[in-house]
């Protein structure tokens, strides 16, 4: 029971958050999806396409303190963005993200500084083609790596495909592309002739849409290929990084080992890598 006393004297130790951060601008996309930017830790160095442990405090329920409430979100913004971005979904009864999804400019939440993952270009060997698979929040590490100049250096063709349930999930992704094909800032840091570099391919498949199905059944079919002009991939020419819904990944995983590829990690560069999108 909270007396009095106790009630007094705990605001000042639940004030003091640890490793907190501002959140600087808030955006919704449906009702299932918002996105912010908040501010970044002076000391944090990562590289584009790895995540951190983000949260809120939350009073424990035996106890009545206050302890962090932790996930892992990947890091939606590029390594040199002065700010960071992260998407996420908004699960009504999840136990961070039903408050996460109320944030709002001025807020703290608490981000801890240990950048880590497997998207990242060290993990890949050299190549061609880079694909990026994405469902869902599954972009945010690809957001990431589309904005890193080193995506257009290392490959002549990037491809990203985006599959959503329904037309409203694919904006967040939609504006990105557009973001990166018309900012002129952008388009200098990124280098020489990268906008015929990058390719977008998104789906859906329980609303209508200019392309309709998931991305596993469409490239069976052999329509990604078709669509894009692009040969089926190749251990030699190709790489690709997925994230997205765990039967997603390896439901995809397994067609990339069918087509050769191999899964590689940061101490062991390969033709592949994974990994599982946040779910609250
Ligand atoms: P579907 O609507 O056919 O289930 P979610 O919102 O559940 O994370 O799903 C995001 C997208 O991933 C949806 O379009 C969903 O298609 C698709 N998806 C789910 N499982 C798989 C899978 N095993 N292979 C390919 N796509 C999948």
């Amino acid at each position: 029971p909270v007396t009095e006393a106790t009630a007094t004297k705990a605001p000042a130790k639940t004030l003091a958050v640890p490793d907190a951060q501002t959140v600087t601008s808030v955006k919704h996309w449906t009702d299932r999806l918002f996105s912010f930017r908040v501010t970044r830790p002076a000391s944090l160095r990562f590289r584009s396409g790895e995540f951190v442990m983000i949260g809120l405090m939350q009073t424990d329920e035996k106890t009545g303190k206050e302890k962090p409430l932790l996930r892992a979100y990947s890091i939606a913004s590029p390594a040199w963005d002065e700010e960071l971005e992260f998407y996420s979904i908004k699960v009504q009864d999840g136990p961070l993200t039903s408050r996460l999804q109320h944030i709002q400019p001025g807020d703290q939440i608490i981000l801890r500084p240990k950048p880590v993952g497997t998207l990242v270009h060290d993990a890949l060997l050299p190549g061609k083609r880079l694909w990026l698979f994405a469902t869902g929040t599954g972009i945010a590490p690809f957001a990431s790596l589309l904005r890193e100049p080193q995506t257009y250096e290392d490959y002549d063709e990037v491809i990203l495909t985006h599959t959503c349930r329904e037309v409203g999930e694919l904006q967040y992704g939609k504006e990105l592309i557009d973001t990166i094909r018309s900012d002129e800032l952008l388009a200098e840091l990124m280098g020489e002739g990268f906008h015929e570099k990058l390719r977008y391919y998104p789906t859906t498949t329980r609303e209508e849409s200019p392309k309709m199905g998931r991305i596993t059944d469409l490239m069976r079919s052999g329509d990604v290929f078709r669509d894009l002009g692009v040969p089926e991939l190749s251990p030699e020419t190709d790489r690709a990084m997925v994230c997205g819904n765990l039967a997603f990944n390896l439901e995809i995983k397994d067609m990339l080992e069918g087509y050769g590829l191999e899964e590689g990690a940061n101490s062991d560069p390969k033709q592949y890598v994974v990994e599982k999108a946040f779910l609250d």
